[in-house]
């Protein structure tokens, strides 16, 4: 068995794709420019609902040309990748505008949360791939540096095969009353846990999900302003008979906070941590403990990962590992949750999503 660090911070191609971005709001501002400035991407062009925003982000960033609508940023041949900052409502069409235009995109997360636009989402990608354009997901946690080291090191079967993942949220929560999470219907479950529930996945990958289980409630304590509640528990089933559980308590009050995660395998256990700081990653294996040393953070370098899989990939002539297809099992992963949170906490498998979606698809109640 190999003792060596796999390489698990961001890798780009030679030469650096040029970058057109959609949308000038935080995300783009605090992590999506940032990242690119750090690792040399090339933004060439911007544009955004609202002018004066992608004026703003052109003046601090250095970026040439800011245009007027997205039709022209389809247009300039210098714009390689379409990187979409913006939120879920008309992901799918977006996507889809870049596709008819020949280029690449990257996603922002979620892919999209409605069951419903699934098929329309399908016919998208189908298309992308007859063109040989590729599609892929801003699913940046997965480059956060303890995620994707785990990743590496169960590919390389450092522990054996997966039995459990646990991820226990121990941090305060974002603020998230007087803000548009209060309208989305179990916001925790449909949105803020979307890359915790995607890096499970991708730590169980092998195996298919055969049942999520989810619940949400409100916390003690916690203000009647923030109408959401802020307690989430979720648990997924796969076919191997591995399980994983994620867990909200609510905003922690603590002074040094993280997301401590345990994966544990047939042969070993990996203990660590993300955010504010908290970044740390051990393996336990054979009666030894080794503890990584990691460069780099979730903020920003995971958004250098993201986009410079999909350069890689593109270059390469291969499918990114962030594929949006690879994505959509996160995306109705996702959506069980949400279903079986709606339902009362009993379990959703597989087979009844396809039921609500095709039920959905009628348009019967
Ligand atoms: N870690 C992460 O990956 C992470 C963190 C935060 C937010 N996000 C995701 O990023 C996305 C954006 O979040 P945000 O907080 O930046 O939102 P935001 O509202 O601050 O910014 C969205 C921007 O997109 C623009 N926009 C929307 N639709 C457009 C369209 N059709 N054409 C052109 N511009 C359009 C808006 O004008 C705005 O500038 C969301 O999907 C969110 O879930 C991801």
């Amino acid at each position: 068995m190999s003792t060596e660090v796999p390489a698990y911070r961001p890798t780009f191609p030679e030469r650096r794709l040029g970058v057109g971005l959609v949308g000038a709001g935080a995300i783009a501002r605090t992590a999506h420019l940032p990242a690119y400035r750090a690792w040399d991407v090339p933004v060439v062009a911007v544009t955004s609902r609202t002018a004066a925003d992608a004026e703003a982000l052109a003046a601090d960033f250095g970026i040439e040309t800011v245009h007027e609508s997205l039709d022209a940023l389809l247009a300039d041949p210098r714009v390689e990748v379409v990187d979409l900052a913006t939120g879920p409502v008309g992901r799918v069409e977006l996507i889809a505008a870049a596709v008819a235009a020949g280029k690449h995109v990257l996603a922002q997360k979620p892919l999209v949360s409605d069951a419903s636009e699934l098929p329309r989402l399908a016919g998208v990608l189908a298309e992308a791939r007859a063109k040989g354009v590729r599609v892929a997901v801003n699913q940046n946690a997965r480059w956060a540096p303890a995620w994707r080291l785990a990743t590496l090191l169960i590919r390389e079967g450092r522990i054996g095969d997966v039995v459990g993942v646990t991820h226990l949220h121990d941090k305060p929560l974002p603020p998230l009353a007087g803000t548009p999470f209060d309208d989305v219907p179990h916001m925790l479950l449909n949105d803020y846990l979307v890359h915790w529930i995607d890096i499970t996945r991708c730590w169980l990958e092998g195996s298919t999900v055969v049942g999520v289980t989810a619940s949400d409630h409100r916390v003690p304590a916690q203000p009647v302003a923030a109408r959401n509640p802020w307690g989430a528990d979720l648990r997924i089933d796969v076919s191997s008979g591995a399980s994983a559980s994620i867990r909200i308590v609510g905003s922690a009050v603590a002074s040094a906070g993280g997301c401590p995660f345990w994966i544990h395998g047939t042969e070993g256990t990996l203990r660590g941590s993300v955010l504010l700081g908290s970044d740390r990653l051990t393996l336990d294996r054979d009666g030894d403990s080794t503890d990584f040393v990691l460069e780099g953070q979730w903020f920003t370098d995971g958004f250098a990962g993201a986009m410079g899989e999909l350069q890689s990939a593109v270059v390469g002539r291969r499918e990114p590992e962030n594929a949006a297809e690879h994505v959509v099992a996160t995306v109705r992963t996702t959506i069980a949750a949400v279903e079986s949170a709606a339902r009362g906490g009993i379990p959703v498998h597989p087979v009844d999503l396809e039921l609500t979606t095709a039920r959905e698809m009628s348009g019967a109640a």
